[in-house]
């Protein structure tokens, strides 16, 4: 039952679409609409608010935050089930027709609050590639890759099964972007496509 009900709290937290909710609401129009179509940040950068795109990474890492972090609390040892949900509530939004958001910023909050050692080590993968590569989904991608090694490696042996699991989400969701990765037309961050 504790694992229901963890998937559950983590889906409902994650599915909240801070993304769209923030740019319909100060007048930045429907980000299903525009460049990627995701709810994400990267996307909502496209629409040239910066603003926006700081609050969207802050409160869709905050979600994830708040899931495993509740879980804690409610339901011990339930957390990396929490954590999960989150992502695919992030990604799989009932409100929406289950299409969502890529789940990176979710995932670097579920990890903070899961072992926010690894999130460090992930966050200064991430920093080098966006700063080499000036390419939200390679930068995303790479340190969504190093997550369940970095655990691993760190002694966090649950972390990194949970993480596993998440980047296989988070890849999916990427789909699109490794096509056009591989297709040389991904645009750079910040640019409008
Ligand atoms: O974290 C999302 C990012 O990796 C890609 O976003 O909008 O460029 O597909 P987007």
């Amino acid at each position: 039952m504790e694992t229901v009900l963890a998937l559950g709290l983590g889906y409902t937290l994650g599915s909240i679409p801070f993304g769209l909710v923030l740019t319909r609401l100060f007048g930045a129009g429907d980000i299903r609409q525009i460049g990627s179509g995701s709810i994400g940040a990267t996307n909502v950068l496209r629409t040239g608010r910066k603003g926006l795109a700081a609050a969207t990474v802050l409160l869709d890492a905050g979600k994830g935050v708040l899931a495993v972090l509740l879980a804690a609390r409610l339901w011990p040892g339930s957390e990396g089930l929490a954590a999960i949900g989150a992502i695919v509530g992030h990604c799989f939004p009932v409100w929406l027709g289950f299409r969502g958001g890529k789940g990176f910023a979710t995932a670097a909050g579920v990890l903070g609050a899961l072992a926010w050692p690894v999130m460090l080590v992930c966050a200064a993968v991430w920093a080098i590639a966006i700063a080499v590569s000036r390419t939200s989904s390679i930068s995303s991608l790479c340190a969504t890759s190093a997550a369940p090694l970095a655990a691993w490696a760190m002694g966090y042996p649950a972390v990194a099964a949970v993480m596993v699991a998440i980047a296989a989400i988070v890849f999916f969701q990427h789909r699109a972007n490794i096509a056009r990765l591989r297709a040389g037309t991904e645009p750079k961050i910040g640019s409008k496509g």
